[in-house]
């Protein structure tokens, strides 16, 4: 009997319209655009604005638009998935809030943490569900408010982070696309790195902590950048090697977009060139679950079925990963 692959059928994203300039950025913090060009590479970045809006909303747009574009009904969805560090609240889910407001009934739904690996986690999750062989349309969606979690009086981050969100629907198929091959990795220890301190169950929300600026993101730049540079760079280049694939090979590396430099990096050292390499971080900065399917989403059209496309990605946690993917349709025929 053939394998059963879970191949990705349709993709979609959303971001909100507010754009958040460097220029804008630079009247807010001691920034320039020269400064955050140079040493991230991005330009501006989505923000959701408005009372009462959170990921879920970023999300469900891109379900709603996924469902649409693939001619799926809601009643047929099995299984949602969100990839979220920035869930709506602490329960229930922000999956099955995104659920709710896409009409999907008959579906189950969690999230999963992975931070800025958390989608690549998601898809390999969904495809394990697909290929099981008992489940038909599972959709995994990626979606961040980062600027929820994000300090607009700190220079050091403030600049790097966006809102948004992407979604793909997984279906199986027999033929050879899909979700080939998988590496994973976490290192728990890589937490004092990259954390929000408060708000949590060792340290929960009180007047002190909010004083004190903690329920935003910590993050020691420079160490989180050795780790994430040398790591997506290695296991992209695994994933490559385990699998037989020389740079020829491959159409496309779909790299988490943190900065430009670890993506740069990444790229030479699976010897592909800079045209080969999806890179959209000057439009959105870092979306963390969603930075992979809104590269995906916006490449779309230069897409085509057969293509080898390497996701990478590094993030919080530490967490890092690759998946192998065959691309499985032809955009125009969609
Ligand atoms: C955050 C990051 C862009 C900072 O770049 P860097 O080259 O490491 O810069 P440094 O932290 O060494 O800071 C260099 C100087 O720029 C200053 N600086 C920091 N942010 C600045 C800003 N927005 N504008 C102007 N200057 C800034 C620093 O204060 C420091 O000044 P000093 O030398 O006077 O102390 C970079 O470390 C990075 O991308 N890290 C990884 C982030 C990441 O991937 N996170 C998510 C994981 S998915």
């Amino acid at each position: 009997m053939k394998k059963i692959r879970a191949a990705i059928t349709g993709i979609h994203s959303w971001v909100p319209e507010y754009r958040l300039t460097n220029f804008e950025l630079s009247k807010m913090v001691d920034t320039s655009d020269e400064w955050i060009m140079q040493r991230v590479g991005i330009k501006e970045r989505r923000i959701l604005k408005g009372e009462g809006l959170g990921s879920s909303d970023l999300g469900a747009n891109a379900v709603i638009g996924l469902l649409e574009k693939t001619k799926t009904s809601p009643d047929e969805i099995e299984l949602l998935i969100c990839a979220t560090i920035t869930p709506d609240m602490f329960f229930p889910a922000t999956a099955n809030i995104i659920s709710d407001k896409a009409g999907i009934k008959n579906a189950f739904s969690f999230d999963i943490g992975a931070a800025c690996s958390g989608f690549l986690f998601a898809l390999q999750t969904g495809a394990a569900y697909v290929e099981t062989g008992k489940f038909k349309k599972v959709i995994v969606v990626g979606a961040d408010k980062m600027s929820s979690i994000t300090d607009y009086t700190d220079r050091t981050t403030c600049p790097l982070f966006g809102d948004g969100a992407g979604a793909v629907l997984l279906e199986p198929t027999s033929e050879e696309y899909g979700v080939m091959d998988y590496i994973f990795h976490t290192d728990g220890s890589g937490r004092k790195y990259l954390h929000m301190k408060a708000g949590g169950s060792i340290r929960p929300a009180s007047h002190e902590t909010v004083d004190a600026k903690e329920h935003y993101i910590y993050q020691e730049g420079q160490s989180v950048f050795k780790f994430a540079v040398v790591n997506m760079a290695d296991v992209a280049a695994e994933i490559m090697e385990r699998n037989n694939l020389k740079a020829d090979d491959i159409a496309w590396l779909v790299p988490h977009q943190a900065n430009l430099r670890i993506i740069d990096a990444t790229g030479r050292r699976m010897g592909l060139p800079p045209e080969k390499v999806m890179i959209n971080i000057q439009n959105y900065g870092n979306t963390t679950a969603a930075t992979i399917p809104l590269c995906l989403s916006d490449y779309e059209s230069h897409l085509k079925k057969g293509d080898k496309l390497i996701l990478a990605a590094f993030g919080g946690g530490f967490t890092w990963g690759s998946i192998y993917l065959k691309w499985a349709y032809d955009p125009e025929k969609k």
